[in-house]
């Protein structure tokens, strides 16, 4: 059996796109560069999307910029892309690095994120599902034309905050679709923490019959990830039930930092990711492993929880 378990560190951008707080771009590469010394398999460091709908990740090319030639070998970098602007603000950062530091391929995975339900999609994107699904198609052709691996985001897997419960064939069904046109990782969003191992592990199987055996993914990779928030605290009972079920790639956020802006109400703020040495700890527990080094990721959870007031 497989225990190796691959995880992506979301707090560069999933921790703080949120905040009120603007954090300051060279303090945002210090987390990065205190991730690095962790040796977790993937940072997603920020995103292209517009600066008016998230004004605190609106330095991503200045983000990249200043850690350009520091990127270790073996940790992807990766970023949120809603459309062809995005990617091609991702492209110009590559050609950038390349260009200055002579680095091949700075950023080596865009991600592009829909929804389950259609009134998340609209409130996070201003587009339907379909709509997301159709500028998806070109973002993800130009980005394999460019040698980039797309990760696909499902949000809102369990309930939405504003259309209420989601059914897994509702999930399975957009994943389908965004396996149709190409994704190489697929990941299930539990965007408001609302999961619980028993609303989860419906939706995981009813996506896992559409991978149709293919669990891993043409880098190597496992093809599904999972991406949990602590909101209730089930994450942890979730991972355990994930892992059973074969789940190999999770999602998780240094010092717990995060949450997604349109998940919150007027009434209730959407609460953080479930936090990687939590995770890390799970997953240990279950007689797993991962390649990220505990104390390193102590140190990069405190650098974290110290970017915000
Ligand atoms: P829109 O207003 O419908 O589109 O936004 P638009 O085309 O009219 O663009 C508005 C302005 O943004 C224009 O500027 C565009 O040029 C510009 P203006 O002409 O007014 O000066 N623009 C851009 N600028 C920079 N980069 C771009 C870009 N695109 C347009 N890529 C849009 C549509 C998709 C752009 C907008 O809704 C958007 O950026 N949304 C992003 C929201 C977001 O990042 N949400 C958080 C990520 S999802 C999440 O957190 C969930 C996840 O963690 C999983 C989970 O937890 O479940 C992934
Ligand atoms: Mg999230």
């Amino acid at each position: 059996m497989n225990t190796q378990v691959r995880i992506t560190d979301v707090a560069p951008r999933d921790g703080l796109q949120a905040e009120t707080t603007i954090v300051a771009t060279d303090r945002k590469a210090n987390l990065v560069r205190a991730l690095h010394a962790t040796h977790v398999d993937e940072i997603e460091v920020s995103s292209f999307v517009s600066p008016k709908w998230i004004p605190q990740l609106g330095d991503a090319k200045e983000l990249f910029a200043m850690i350009a030639a520091e990127k270790p070998q073996g940790i992807i970098y990766s970023a949120l892309v809603p459309n062809q602007r995005g990617l091609q603000g991702a492209l110009a950062v590559n050609a950038h690095a390349r260009q200055e530091h002579g680095v091949e391929r700075l950023i080596d995975k865009v991600s592009v994120f829909t929804a389950a339900s259609e009134g998340f999609s609209l409130k996070n994107t201003n587009a339907t599902i379909e709509e997301t699904l159709i500028r998806f198609a070109p973002v993800i052709d130009q980005a394999h034309h460019h040698g980039l691996m797309v990760r696909g985001y499902i949000s809102c897997i369990v309930r939405c905050p504003f259309d209420a419960d989601i059914s897994p064939v509702q999930v399975a069904n957009v994943a389908s679709r965004l396996l149709d046109l190409g994704i190489d990782e697929l990941d299930l969003g539990d965007t408001i923490g609302a999961a619980t191992p028993e609303t989860l592990e419906p939706v995981i199987m009813e996506v896992v019959d559409r991978l149709e055996g293919n669990a891993t993914n043409p880098f190597g990779d496992p093809t599904l990830t999972v991406h949990l928030h602590d909101t209730f605290g089930h994450a942890s009972e979730c991972v355990k039930m994930a892992l059973e079920l074969g789940v190999r790639s999770f999602d998780s956020a240094a010092g717990g930092l995060g949450g997604c802006p349109y998940a919150s109400t007027e009434t209730s703020r959407a609460p953080g990711n479930l936090s990687t040495l939590q995770l890390l700890h799970t997953i240990t527990e279950m007689g797993y492993s991962t390649k990220v080094d505990l104390d390193a990721m102590a140190a990069a959870s405190k650098i974290a929880s110290e970017l915000l007031p």
